[in-house]
């Protein structure tokens, strides 16, 4: 009995001098490990937005491994198979097309590592491919486009040509916000789009192409929709050069409301831009935590955003995070 009494001191003795010893961390839980492919950098909105993922997860206590696709799919599928190969706790990635993720996401839903969407969504038949996507209603966007103009050109009867600028080919904002603008406007015949051209959300290109539309069209243009502020501000920079004025010669219709549109409405060089918020990573760290953490999650969560037109640039700027 004696001899018991001693070994369970001993033991106790030797718990208490290891805990003093080892530092605190020692018992502290392991960090959740998020892999995050991201589409690129092609935008002001897309920094802003990698900055609130790397932020966030910084603040959460997430070990975060991020990787830059550089717009390419193939490298978003090579991350994403690296991450399962590292044995990540959750993976999140903003696919920079719709179409082509099953089997890579079947890959690893068989590792057991849940997938988060943000920003973008994908076109998959399975939706259990994914647990949750946190992002923007791009139609809605669309929509909200569509109905500025009609608003803004209400009583006016002869045509209006509009030449659209898109985004990247086959991306969900480019398909949608494409899909929410025409279902708007098809309602009244004047409206009619008489260029449409991808610009690849960048400004280079959105530049170069509104070139193009310029020498094609000539002062035919009444409206430039660009899929985001980026390819607006290139192609503000065209018509200048072609010796028009922005958003008075043609109405300029824009998405993302990034500060870069602000000081463009600010100087009256652009009418309006629909606010598509890049601010994801709270929101996503939590998802991260909570999947980790075996709760539900909500399968769909829609980023709330506004509209904001020029007359109302200068009064909200000061407001703007991004
Ligand atoms: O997916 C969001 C879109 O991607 C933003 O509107 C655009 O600026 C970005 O590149």
């Amino acid at each position: 009995m004696k001899r018991i009494q001693r070994r369970t001191l001993v033991a106790t003795l030797a718990t208490a001098s290891l805990a003093v010893l080892l530092p605190a961390t020692s018992f502290a839980q392991k960090p959740i490990v998020l892999g995050f492919s991201q589409v690129g950098a092609e935008s002001e909105w897309r920094t802003a937005n990698t900055e609130s993922v790397k932020a966030s997860a910084k603040d959460a206590g997430i070990d975060l491994k991020f990787s830059d696709a550089q717009q390419k799919q193939e490298n978003q599928i090579k991350a994403i198979r690296s991450f399962i190969a590292q044995k990540v706790d959750v993976i999140a990635f903003s696919p920079v097309v719709e179409s082509g993720w099953e089997m890579v996401l079947r890959e690893a839903k068989a590792a057991k590592i849940p997938v988060v969407l943000t920003d973008r969504s994908v076109n998959v038949k399975d939706d259990s491919l994914y647990v949750s996507f946190l992002g923007s209603d791009f139609v809605e966007e669309g929509r909200k486009a569509g109905r500025w103009l009609v608003e803004k050109t209400k009583g006016q009867s002869g045509t209006v040509n509009i030449v659209e600028l898109q985004g990247t080919v086959g991306s969900a904002p480019a398909i949608d916000r494409k899909k929410g603008f025409e279902e708007i406007i098809k309602a009244d015949p004047k409206f009619k789009i008489v260029r449409s051209q991808t610009g690849d959300f960048t400004r280079a290109k959105g530049k170069e192409v509104m070139e193009a539309f310029l020498k094609a069209e000539g002062k035919n243009i009444n409206v430039l929709y660009a899929h985001n502020d980026d390819m607006a501000i290139g192609a503000i920079q065209a018509i200048e050069e072609a010796g028009l004025k922005p958003a008075k010669d043609i109405t300029i219709i824009s998405v993302d409301a990034v500060k870069g549109a602000f000081e463009a409405m600010i100087a009256g060089k652009m009418n309006v831009s629909v606010e598509c918020s890049p601010l994801l990573g709270p929101q996503l760290m939590q998802i991260v935590k909570d999947v980790k953490a075996g709760k539900p999650v909500p399968k769909r969560i829609v980023t709330q955003e506004g509209i904001f037109p020029m007359e109302t640039a200068a009064q909200e700027f000061p407001k703007r995070k991004y």
